[in-house]
């Protein structure tokens, strides 16, 4: 039996866990910074690392003194080593290769989307590779085979905006604030999706990637078309003529979930051997995603894995997890290790055309 510290800094959460091998989180600390990003309408990089740096040293001596450890009973440190903002990412990695070279531990360069990747395996024992996995967080969009340890094939990605990043604008453009998908997952379950006419960009084709720029201008361009609405008369308050704030958050979501939908079942049909579809990533809070993905798999004859909520959005519990089992196959990294804001889950894939900056 091991125990992993694990260290996450890589956007605008600061968290440390404890996690063992039979699947147990110790202890688990996770310091938010929405309160620091909240007047700037989204994650400023600077402001993330310096909160990252005034937080991490105390968030890991809580979780030790929450297990009633110290370092030496520690078989490894886990840091995240990106993808992710670079300054925040250096604060972490920073602070793991201080405290593995103090108590003389082995330090594991964890990639954070294998964090999530992996994370479905640290809720279900039972998951084993290959599984088909939907990465979707505020930086990424992608259907992966997880063939294993460090072992992906990607069958898609967007060409565009990643589906998290969609949410957080559709919130921005409903004036919800920031963070933006449960904001939006809360108000789209008021709202008629019906109401609001949005495009589905890339249904039906051939290829399983995303898109999903052209539908966050369609939302902005439904909110400029919004009718006024009516003040109230004869007992009666102001009524929405036409559609509401609620209806293009649920127009919104429906279309997302269309898109979702078809473009994982394209994947199905590549993922020979997939003993499970699994969904990951900060967008897998969102409850009727997941029971639409659940309803796929079903139908699918595939196993449905998604962990619980707490795990899908940022998480240190997961990078210790990925330590976990990446020590378990005897491997750990050195000191030098230099951190990477881009490191790609399969660096043979394709760039796909009309894909920015994302990977
Ligand atoms: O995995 P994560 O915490 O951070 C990244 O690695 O990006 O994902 C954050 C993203 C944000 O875009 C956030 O709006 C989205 O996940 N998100 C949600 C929900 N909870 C978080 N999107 C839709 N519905 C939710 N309930
Ligand atoms: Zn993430």
């Amino acid at each position: 039996m091991v125990i992993v510290l694990g260290i996450e800094s890589s956007c605008d959460e600061t968290a440390a866990a404890l996690v063992r091998s039979d699947r147990t989180v110790l202890a688990q600390r996770i310091a938010s910074q929405d309160e620091e990003h909240r007047p700037y309408g989204g994650v400023v990089p600077e402001i993330a690392a310096r909160a990252h740096a005034e937080k991490i040293v105390p968030l890991v001596e809580g979780v030790l003194a929450d297990a009633g450890m110290t370092l030496a009973g520690v078989d490894a440190i886990a840091a995240t080593a990106g993808p992710g903002l670079i300054g925040g990412v250096m604060v972490g990695l920073v602070t793991g290769k201080a405290l593995a070279m103090a108590a003389d531990k082995p330090l594991i360069a964890v990639n954070h989307l294998e964090g999530h990747a992996l994370s479905p395996r640290l809720a279900d024992p039972g998951l084993e590779f290959p599984y088909l996995l939907l990465l979707v967080s505020g930086g990424h969009c992608q259907l992966l085979m997880v063939e294993g340890i460090g072992r992906f094939r990607r069958l898609a990605t967007t060409i565009d905006d990643a589906l998290g990043e969609a949410f957080d604008k559709t919130a921005k453009i409903l004036g919800l604030g920031y963070p933006g998908g449960p904001a939006v997952e809360r108000m789209a379950a008021l709202g008629d999706a019906k109401a609001v006419s949005l495009p589905r960009p890339l249904l039906g084709s051939a290829e399983p990637h995303f898109s999903f720029a052209g539908l966050k201008s369609a939302v902005m361009r439904a909110k400029q078309a919004q009718p006024p609405v009516v003040a109230g008369c004869c007992g009666v308050g102001p009524v929405a003529t036409g559609y509401s704030d609620a209806d293009i958050a649920a127009a919104f979501q429906q279309a997302a979930i269309d898109c979702v939908l078809d473009r994982t079942s394209r994947a199905i049909s590549r993922a020979e051997g997939a003993t499970a579809l699994v969904v990951a990533g900060g967008v897998a809070a969102n409850k009727a995603i997941r029971s639409a993905l659940e309803g796929l798999a079903a139908a699918s004859g595939l196993r449905f894995v998604a962990p619980p909520l707490a795990l899908c959005t940022d998480n240190a519990a997961m990078i210790g997890w990925a330590g976990v089992e990446r020590l378990a196959l005897g491997q750990s990294d050195p000191l030098d290790f230099a951190a990477r804001p881009r490191w790609p889950l399969d660096p043979a894939a394709e760039p796909v055309r009309g894909a920015g900056v994302k990977a």
